[in-house]
């Protein structure tokens, strides 16, 4: 049986419902985390905890700090009741702006936001990460407050579809003529032997990945350059690699069917990886 957290509970996922008038039904008016959990330790909860206030103050859902830092035991809890302590795991939290009768404008003051939460297995993507994975070229139609990460995913959804039809694993957004970020990972690319990624701001997400290995990357005197990629330099660099929570480090190989550098994974997104497995793994022997 699962459990999941909704509105103050520990209940079975069969029993936890909400109102058809729930806002994030209706509008997509909510906002989500996910965050990687190793050994019941949750990765990055700091980081996470204040890109999840960050995203309620941005789109004004009122939820104090507190609430916010209580999500940590409540992930913890869920962990532990799933039977996921030992080993990988991933917890999804959201937060709507709660259910009211539909109007555009926010409902009376005093409607209490909806919280979610759900725990589960997480499979790294171990054969990803070795061979590499295929993309595509999608253009990015989405809104221009990307660096929300609000329930409204379709931008995401349809670009992940046309990925799958391509048999690709992701989609890779153009916006004007540049690089953004892929549906739901950031993208790096080694283009004249200088690594690059998009610069935060409100085209991209601040994925945690990201921050972590640009710290790592400071760290281990790897040079990045926080610049926009265009679609002709992504055509001649020589890797391209995509990072996120539930995609690790993961060498992209072929773009639109074309090879990337020499069609295998190329050794910055290498080193990259094992510096991301040396913080992911620090703290706990197990996991891997
Ligand atoms: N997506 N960019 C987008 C658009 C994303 O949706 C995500 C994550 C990232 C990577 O962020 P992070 O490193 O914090 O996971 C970048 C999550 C995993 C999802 O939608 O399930």
């Amino acid at each position: 049986m699962t459990t999941v957290y909704l509105n103050g509970e520990f209940i079975p996922k069969e029993r936890a419902t909400i109102s058809v008038e729930d806002r994030g039904f209706i509008f997509g008016d909510g906002i989500y985390e996910v965050v990687r959990v190793i050994d019941g330790r949750i990765f990055e909860w700091g980081a996470h905890a204040a890109r999840l206030a960050r995203g309620l103050s941005g789109i004004r859902i009122p939820l104090d700090a507190s609430s916010i830092e209580a999500l940590k035991g409540v992930c913890e809890r869920l962990v532990s009741d799933n039977g996921l302590a030992d080993g990988e795991a991933t917890v999804y939290m959201q937060v709507s702006r709660g259910a009211a009768p539909r109007t555009h404008h926010f409902p009376p003051p005093g409607t209490r936001p909806t919280v979610y939460a759900s725990a589960s297995r997480f499979v790294v993507p171990r054969d990803q990460r070795e061979a590499g994975v295929r993309a595509i070229t999608f253009p990015d139609f989405r809104w221009l407050r990307c660096d929300l990460k609000t329930v409204n995913l379709l931008g995401a959804v349809l670009a992940r579809q046309a990925a799958t039809e391509a048999g690709a694993y992701e989609a890779v957004l153009l916006r004007d003529g540049i690089v953004t970020e892929g549906a739901a990972t950031n993208v790096f690319a080694v283009v004249d032997g200088v690594l690059r990624t998009h610069p935060l701001g409100n085209l991209v997400l601040p994925g945690i990945t990201r921050q972590v290995l640009v710290e790592l990357m400071k760290e281990n005197g790897i040079a990045l350059v926080e610049k926009p990629v265009t679609q002709s330099e992504l055509l001649r660099a020589t890797e391209v690699f995509l990072c996120g929570t539930t995609t690790d480090v993961n060498p992209v190989i072929a773009l639109d069917a074309k090879p990337v550098g020499s069609g295998t994974p190329g050794p910055v997104t290498r080193r990259v990886q094992a510096l991301l497995d040396s913080r992911l793994y620090a703290a706990v022997g197990a996991g891997r």
